[in-house]
């Protein structure tokens, strides 16, 4: 556990995820209350920015702060707390003397508190910079008097060996207790809430397996594009932006043995052992698209992903990706686990869809199949699709739910962001939402062989994808693709 008191270094600090994710989280705990009393702020970037300057930067993501009932309630006198409570240091990623100066400037704000120092570094960087930066840290800024924390956002390489190598280069210097690896959808409510729906309710657990389900789908769709992310986007491509990761954590939750207990180790080893049990995926299983421009969903033109002017000339990157995973253990031998994510579609949402088998026939033929649906994001809820009698003389079957939607069955809770939940568990030092180091590398393994593929790396059949327009719901060929896997589609999804 920290004691008071503590920093916080955000390194990164003029970048967009530090505006948009990280500085609003941190503010959303010190607001609730829920940091180190006399916890101190410092931003560290190469930008120059005056005191003005970096509190307009440190303040610019707090909308989502000022329009949530409950953090609505004390904003401004927060506000004013956590900006005196926030320094900035401007120096470079890759040379000594700017963090001597952060160390220097850690030192006076500590011995305002007596001298005690427990410092979280928050890497909020590209990737090019992590290795740098998790060195400079530990040369001129770790502290001998405390406890150290080093939390890292993806992307964690960009294929196995890239991943072990920026793996080994951190582990030089900082210990995997030290290490705190962010995959964002980890702190999501849902998310969260899948260990509880799976192994606290006897009736999923009883049926979560070969004998009952006949798909699994985890879906992803963005309503817009690149988004001036086009030079970043490119280097990685849908796959390593979202499925590698959020939707494999996706996976391993949803799929997974049930833990020991709910300690980390317990969760992170059994994450470990499901992933395990997949093979590479193969290229026959997967579909590609890239989309042309469009209309989003204002009714609004927009541009095709090649008219990105910081994407490269004839990209193939893919920005809309369907696979299929097989679990080869007793319970998900031969069950289909299809994979979709993209980017520039119809609708913003995050789903499982977890389709069960036919009700054998006999008195009732063609009638839907039970789904168990739960959407992580928007509007968090779980819906079991199931068949009912019309009210009325006649006996006739209609498909009905049972509908657990948090807006309605939790009506007064708050459901903290992910990044809020997942600073305070590193603040708490909880690994359990975080990545292990041998979760990351199994994880890649799966995805490398179609990922150098794609690249072209490995001979000249590198695929082109299908294109789809912006907005439409993706490349036409993906209802056939979901159905060669046995999905039936009844209705949106
Ligand atoms: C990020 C990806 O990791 O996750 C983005 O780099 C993506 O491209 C984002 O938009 C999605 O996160 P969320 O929480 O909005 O679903």
């Amino acid at each position: 556990k920290l004691v008071d008191p503590t920093v916080i270094v955000v390194l990164g600090a003029s970048g967009d995820l530090a505006k948009k994710k990280t500085f609003p989280a941190i503010f959303a705990l010190f607001q609730q209350g829920l940091l180190p009393k006399d916890i101190k702020i410092v931003g560290y970037a190469r930008t120059k920015m005056d005191e003005e300057e970096f509190y307009k930067r440190l303040t610019s993501g707090f909308d989502r702060n000022k329009k949530d009932p409950l953090l609505s309630k004390n904003f401004d006198e927060k506000l004013e707390e956590f900006k005196k409570a926030s320094t900035y240091i401007s120096g470079a990623y890759d040379k000594d003397d700017g963090f001597q100066e952060l160390n220097k400037h850690l030192e006076e704000l500590e011995s305002n508190n007596g001298g005690k120092s427990n410092r979280v570094f928050y890497l909020a960087l590209p990737p090019s910079v992590f290795a740098d930066v998790a060195k400079g840290l530990k040369k001129n800024v770790y502290t001998k008097d405390g406890t150290n924390r080093l939390i890292v956002e993806k992307p964690f390489g960009k294929d196995t060996e890239s991943s072990k190598d920026l793996i080994s280069s951190i582990k030089e210097d900082w210990t995997e207790d030290e290490t705190y690896r962010i995959d964002h959808y980890l702190g999501k409510e849902m998310i969260k809430n899948m260990l509880v729906l799976r192994f606290g309710n006897v009736f999923l657990d009883g049926t979560m397996n070969r004998n009952f389900i006949s798909n699994v789908q985890i879906t992803f769709k963005e309503p817009f594009g690149t988004d001036g992310r086009g030079g970043y986007f490119d280097e990685f491509g849908i796959i390593r932006d979202v499925c590698q990761n959020h939707l494999m954590q996706t996976l391993s939750v949803l799929a997974m043995e049930r833990p020991v207990s709910f300690g980390p180790e317990d969760i992170r080893d059994e994450k470990v052992k499901v992933l395990r049990c997949i093979p590479p995926i193969d290229r026959k299983d997967v579909l590609l698209g890239q989309y042309t421009k469009g209309k989003d969903m204002d009714g609004k033109d927009q541009p095709g992903y090649l008219e990105d002017e910081t994407v490269p000339k004839g990209s193939t990157c893919p920005t809309f990706a369907a696979m299929v995973l097989w679990i080869n253990n007793p319970r998900w031998e031969g069950v289909p686990f299809i994979m979709k994510a993209g980017k520039a579609l119809d609708e913003s949402k995050v789903v499982v869809r977890i389709q069960y088998k036919d009700a054998t026939p006999g008195i009732f033929t063609g009638i839907p199949r039970n789904e168990l649906v739960m959407r992580i994001q928007p509007d968090e809820a779980v819906w079991l699709k199931m068949n009912s009698k019309l009210p009325g003389f006649a006996t006739r079957a209609v498909p009905a739910e049972l509908d657990l939607s948090y807006k309605q069955r939790f009506e007064d809770a708050r459901i903290p962001q992910a990044y809020e939940a997942l600073i305070l568990d590193a603040f708490k030092g909880d690994h359990s939402n975080f990545v292990r180091d041998d979760e990351l590398d199994v994880a890649w393994k799966i995805f490398t062989p179609i990922l150098h593929w794609i690249d072209g790396k490995d001979s000249s059949d590198k695929p082109k994808p299908e294109e789809y327009e912006f907005g439409s719901r993706g490349p036409a060929s993906i209802d056939e693709f979901t159905k060669r896997f046995g999905y039936q589609r009844d209705d949106e999804d």
